[in-house]
């Protein structure tokens, strides 16, 4: 009988006879995937393992520390925690181009992983979350970094890590899959139950020029759409849901004052695999009170806009 308990032991006594004494270092995006690797491989060769978490600032509102927290406090796994903040904002200062902003991510994603990696002394292996419609289709489809490191590699080059060997235990799941294993291992639902982000994070969500001040609002909006998706009991039954900061000004008023501030759009979709996906029917009364708060408690929003376009054929992304 193939239970995950069963699957945890496999994958366990596979890792052990792969790795052997040999050190592995395993990329966090802060997603599922590469959290649940993470925690199998941990369990499986315990110090042999480093995690490396390069946080872009492009993340969702205290995702970084959220990731750091949980590895390091609470299953005590060695983490090297990039703060690359700088890095990544500073490179997209004056960028527009929505192909450009990706391939300056994906660069500097392989740079600064690279740059860590190199420091651990006689790492062999590379672990990655890597599922099974990834080995099967790239879950890239604008070309942009995957949550997989490996597929950076098409970008240019292949890295000096590329000489590592892979462990990717998550090969052969799909993704309801890697979230019942999560849960085997002890990760919370809340956890597991995240929606997919992309690698490209909220870059992709602010068309045009992506400044600190604009992944701020963002984030800021973000949380209280999320935050009220989830008190409506609905965070469940959407793929994913997220907000997008438009390029675009539009006039309001607020008290007896004109206002004249930029527009927040809002996504939601359902989805199987994110391959397709049809735009998510809110109770109009949960939108109503997402776009109240915005406007109420995020500075420099004024209007929100709800998107109900599908795929196809809407990309989920905006970039
Ligand atoms: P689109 O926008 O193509 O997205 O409909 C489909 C799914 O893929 C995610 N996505 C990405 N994931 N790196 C990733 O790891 C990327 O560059 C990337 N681009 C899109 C997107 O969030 C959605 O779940």
């Amino acid at each position: 009988d193939w239970t995950m308990a069963a699957f945890r032991q496999e994958m366990i006594e596979k890792i052990r006879k792969q790795v052997g004494s040999g050190k592995v270092i395993c990329g966090l995006s802060g997603g599922v995937d590469s959290s649940v690797a993470a925690v199998l491989i941990h369990e499986a060769i315990g110090e042999q393992l480093t995690c490396v978490f390069v946080d872009t600032g492009l993340l969702r509102k205290n995702e970084g520390e959220q990731v750091v927290t949980l590895f390091r406090d609470h299953y005590n796994i060695p983490l090297i925690h990039v703060q690359a903040q700088d890095k990544f904002l500073g490179a997209l200062k004056g960028e527009f181009d929505p192909e450009k902003k990706r391939k300056t991510i994906g660069r500097l994603f392989i740079e600064v992983f690279d740059e860590e990696a190199a420091k651990i002394d006689g790492a062999e292996f590379l672990a990655q979350g890597t599922l099974y419609p990834d080995v099967v289709e790239s879950v890239s489809p604008h070309g942009g970094p995957s949550t997989v490191i490996k597929s950076h590699h098409n970008v240019g080059g292949l890295p000096d890590y590329m000489k590592l060997k892979l462990v990717e235990p998550l090969r052969e799941l799909f993704k309801d899959e890697v979230r019942a294993l999560g849960k085997e291992l002890g990760l919370t639902d809340a956890f597991v139950g995240r929606h997919p982000f992309p690698g490209p994070g909220l870059a992709i969500r602010i068309p045009g020029e992506v400044t600190p001040e604009k992944v701020k609002t963002l984030q800021d909006a973000d949380a209280i759409y999320l935050d009220e998706i989830r008190k409506a009991g609905l965070y469940d039954q959407i793929w994913q849901a997220f907000a997008v900061l438009l390029p675009v000004k539009t006039v309001g008023v607020m008290g007896d004052a004109r206002t004249y501030e930029d527009v927040l759009a809002l996504r939601a979709v359902t989805s199987s695999d994110g391959m397709t996906a049809d735009f998510y029917e809110f109770p109009w009364p949960v939108l109503g009170r997402c776009a109240t708060r915005i406007v109420n408690e995020v500075r420099g929003v004024n209007r929100v806009v709800y998107d109900v376009t599908s795929k196809p054929p809407g990309t989920i992304e905006w970039e």
